[in-house]
Parts: structure tokens; C-alpha cells; sequence
């Protein structure tokens, strides 16, 4: 498990500036008028900070951008980092600034001097989401980050402020160390394992093993682990930190997708370890909620299985009997994730009578062709909670577009021999792959479905993670249970 970089909060000593080791950062605004930490930094490094702030470059900077002068003369610091800043940066400059400090730091210890700007909560959550690297399973793990110091006028507050920001921060590292992880150690058994010991923090986890999935009849969810010796379960993890129905999280959690009997190529069947992106998301929603203590009533539940192919794996050309009753017939092993994500939203909705539901699911590769690696998939049959759920992503800076559904769409699932068809065919892909999901929720329950296939897992790394898995949902949910699931009076 990857901890949180140590993020502490203190008042600033001007004496100890000189003597301070690591990075030091100044914060100066577009005025660059410098504040009392910034002039004492100026006046040990003989005008350094004025001068790198008097010419063109700083001109071009923009708001949360980074100007570093090394090892100064007059500091015992490795570099003062001069951050453009303004007293109302924007959410996202913050967060970039507090990344771009934590990238160049590397291992080295953080000195945040803050004078300039009202965002320190989001520069420490920048710091905490950019300091994480995953190295597991390198002999060589490197040094430990050494702490960030967040120094500031009134130390309490920021704390405060930044608490439950560094909560979403820890749900966000254990998504990524989840999709991270490889599928010979991150089986469905480990996995579960993984998600109970969520008990720690208050959450309560259920373990739901094969035998009683086949009770309840989950005939489309256990075709896909069928053929693998994982066995498939469903975990739910419960926070009830307010009365009421609850909002119902649902996640695929395909440990690793071979597609089955109708097996993918093998180039880059490698990245299918993360086609468990929803449940991890899921996962790390509730951890947020429940160090934050979100006075929120939230059910997770997350579809755990493996597709492989074997003599008892599921045939192109099956029929199965979900848990609502309405048979499937098995077109393409390699749409298995619709499989699960049916029997989870109908348990979910016969278990727990949710108020609103949203999935999450690597599902497509059609939704990559049509958004890339910007944008989710948003689909939804309910205008008002997808607005919701739109706004929140966009706060929290993870992109998210809305994408049409219709009866037209639907069409394409028919079957000649069961209730429907696995696949649509190749035009509309995610689409279709929605209107299936579709079937199996009620039209009275606000439902958002979020295609992540895209955006769960870059090649590349972005402003706040760096390549492999990114998190992507666990900030915009968090954003989402804040802003419309939360009842401050029935606070946990
Ligand atoms: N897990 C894949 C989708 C995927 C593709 C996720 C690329 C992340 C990156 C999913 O199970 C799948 O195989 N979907 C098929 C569906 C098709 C057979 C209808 C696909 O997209 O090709
Ligand atoms: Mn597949
Ligand atoms: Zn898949």
C-alpha cells in the first residue's frame, strides 16, 4: 500500500529560513509584491526572488506555474521554488502548483512559505496526489519522500481545510494502487481481502462467495469467472454516516480480461490488470468518505471475477439467466463486463431500495475511439442527477462528457434465441453497451453509468498523477456525496 506523502502545518519562522534543507517554496502574486517570508528569502539569496520575477519569463507564467532558482547562495536549501500565484487562484492552478513542487522534489523534503494565496488546502492535496509513485515490485523502491511543511499564518485553519482534502487523497492512492497492482497478485481473493480490511476505518464489508451468488441467481456475473480458477465474488461495503435510502456505488472488477473464449490479441493484452478501474474507484470512494466521516448514507458494491479462457470457460453462443430473470445470450465473451455490472445494479437495487445509483466500468474500447483519454462516458436516464454528477466533475477538474441513449440503440441487443444479446455490433459501442445496463435498472431510480476506459489508466501520466492508473472519480464522487448526499444534522 502506497501511504500519503506526511504533510504537516506550522507558522513560519523567518530566523530559520536561512537553515532551512530541501525545496523551499515562495508563493508571489502578479503584483510581485512579496511578502514578509518572500523578502526574507529575497534578502538571503541577495535579490534573487525580485530579479527572477522582474523579466519576461515570470510574464509568461501562468498562475500556479513554478520558476526555480538551485542551490542558492545564502540558503542551505537545494532550490527555492517561486510559484506564481493570486490570492483567488483557481482549484486547479492550486493543485498543478502543489504537484509541480512535489514532482521536482522527488524524495526531498517540502517547505511551503504561504503568503500569497488562499489555497494552501488545494496546494497540499496538489502535493499529496503528485508525490505517489508506485514501486511495489521494484527491488529498488527509492528513497521515501521526506515530509511537506505547509507554513502559513494560521497553521489551524489550513489543517482543518486540508483534512478532508487529504482524505479524498488517500481513496485516491488506493484506487491507483489497486489498478496498479498485476493480476497474479491482485486476484479476486486478494482484492477482497484488500476491501476488508476497510473495516479498519469503519466501514462495514461483506463478503459475497460464489455459492451464494448462485443462490441468488447471478447467472450472467458468474458465466465470467466460470472458466478461472479466481473464484468470483461480490463484496459490498457499507457507510452509513446519515438515515435514509442510500446512494448506491457499483463497480466492474474484472481482475484481469483475456476476453475469453473469444480471446483479445496479445498485443497490449497486458493492461487488461486494470479492467478492474470501476470497482477500484469504488473502493476508493468509500475509503475517502469514511476517513472524512461523511455524514452520507453510501453502499459500494463491486463485481469481482476473472475472464479467462478454459475448458469451463463460458462458449460464445451461451445463454444465462441474470439475477432479474431476463436470459442473455453470449454473443462475444469479451463483453463480460455488462455481464457483471447487471447482476450488481439488480442486487443493489432489490437490497438496498438505493436513491440514486452510479456505476463505474473499463467497459469499452469504443469509448476510448470516441472520447480518448480526456473524457468518461457519462450516460444517464435521469437529466437532473447527470447534471449533478457533471458539475461535480468539472469542479474537480476529471473530464466527463454526456452521451446519448435510445430506444434505436436498444434495438441492437435483440437476440433470436434470448431475452437479448450481449453486443450491439461495432457503430456505438458504449452506447450500446449502456442501453444494456439500462435493462437492468428501474425508471425510478437516478441512475449515471461512467465508462472509464479511457481515463482510468494513462500511458503518459497528467498534471496530478504520474503514468498507470490516475484515480480519475474518486474526487468528482466525493464532490458529488458532498454536494447532494449529505445531511450535516445526521453527522456520523
Ligand atoms: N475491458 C474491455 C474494454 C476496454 C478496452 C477497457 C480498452 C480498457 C481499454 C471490455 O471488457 C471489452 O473487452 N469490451 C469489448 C466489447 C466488445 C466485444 C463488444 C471491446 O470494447 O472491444
Ligand atoms: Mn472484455
Ligand atoms: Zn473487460
Amino acid at each position: 500500500m502506497t501511504d500519503l506523502r506526511e504533510i504537516t502545518f506550522g507558522t513560519i519562522d523567518l530566523d530559520a529560513l536561512a537553515g532551512t534543507a530541501g525545496r523551499v517554496a515562495v508563493f508571489v502574486d502578479g503584483e510581485r509584491k512579496l511578502g514578509r517570508a518572500a523578502r526574507r528569502v529575497n534578502r538571503l539569496t541577495r535579490g534573487a526572488v525580485a530579479r527572477a520575477v522582474e523579466g519576461e519569463t515570470w510574464e509568461k507564467k501562468a498562475v500556479g506555474d513554478v520558476v526555480s532558482l538551485a542551490f542558492p547562495t545564502g540558503m542551505a536549501a537545494e532550490s527555492v521554488d517561486i510559484v506564481r500565484a493570486d490570492r483567488r487562484m483557481t482549484v486547479e492552478a492550486a493543485r498543478k502548483a502543489g504537484a509541480a513542487l512535489a514532482r521536482l522534489a522527488g524524495a526531498s523534503a517540502i517547505t511551503v512559505l504561504n503568503e500569497a494565496s488562499a489555497r494552501m488546502a488545494q496546494v497540499a492535496l496538489g502535493i499529496a496526489l503528485r508525490s505517489y509513485a508506485f514501486t511495489d515490485h521494484k527491488s529498488d523502491k527509492g528513497k521515501l519522500p521526506a515530509p511537506a511543511r505547509m507554513l502559513t499564518n494560521k497553521p489551524e485553519e489550513l489543517e482543518a481545510a486540508a483534512a478532508p482534502l487529504l482524505a479524498a487523497a488517500s481513496g485516491v492512492l488506493f484506487t491507483r494502487d489497486l489498478v496498479n497492482e498485476p493480476a497474479n497478485v491482485l486476484t479476486t481473493t486478494e482484492f477482497a481481502a484488500r476491501l476488508e480490511a476497510l473495516r479498519d476505518i469503519g466501514l462495514e464489508v461483506e463478503v459475497l462467495e460464489e455459492d451464494r451468488l448462485a443462490e441468488l441467481g447471478m447467472g450472467a456475473l458468474l458465466c465470467v469467472g466460470q472458466g478461472s480458477v479466481s473464484p468470483s465474488k461480490v463484496v459490498v461495503m457499507r457507510w452509513k454516516g446519515a438515515a435514509g435510502a442510500p446512494l448506491a456505488l457499483i463497480g466492474k472488477g474484472v481482475v484481469f480480461d483475456t476476453g475469453g473464449i473469444s480471446l483479445k490479441p496479445a498485443g497490449g493484452m497486458e493492461d487488461m490488470t486494470m479492467d478492474m478501474g470501476g470497482a477500484g474507484t469504488v473502493a476508493g470512494v468509500m475509503k475517502a468518505i469514511a476517513l472524512r466521516k461523511a455524514p452520507a448514507h453510501v453502499v459500494g458494491m463491486v463485481g469481482l471475477v476473472e475472464n479467462m479462457p478454459s475448458g469451463s470457460a463460458v462458449r460464445p453462443g451461451d445463454v444465462v439467466t441474470s439475477m432479474k430473470g431476463d436470459t442473455v445470450e453470449v454473443v462475444n465473451t469479451d463483453a463480460e463486463g455488462r455481464l457483471v455490472l447487471c447482476d450488481v445494479l439488480w442486487y443493489a437495487q432489490q437490497t438496498e431500495k438505493p436513491a440514486a445509483m452510479v456505476d463505474l466500468a473499463t467497459l469499452t474500447g469504443a469509448c476510448v475511439v470516441a472520447l480518448g483519454h480526456e473524457n468518461a462516458a457519462v450516460f444517464s436516464n435521469d437529466d437532473g442527477f447527470a447534471g449533478a454528477f457533471l458539475k461535480a466533475a468539472e469542479t474537480e477538474g476529471e473530464g466527463a462528457w454526456r452521451m446519448p441513449m435510445g430506444k434505436g440503440y436498444d434495438d441492437l441487443l435483440k437476440s433470436p434465441v434470448a431475452d437479448m444479446k450481449n453486443i450491439g455490433g461495432r457503430p456505438g459501442g458504449a452506447v450500446t453497451a449502456a442501453q444494456f445496463l439500462r435493462r437492468f435498472v428501474s425508471d425510478d431510480v437516478p441512475w449515471v453509468h461512467l465508462d472509464i476506459a479511457g481515463v482510468a489508466h494513462l500511458k503518459a501520466g497528467n498534471d496530478l498523477a504520474p503514468k498507470g492508473a490516475t484515480g480519475w472519480g474518486v474526487l468528482a464522487l466525493d464532490r458529488l456525496i458532498r454536494d447532494r448526499f449529505e445531511t450535516p444534522e445526521d453527522a456520523a
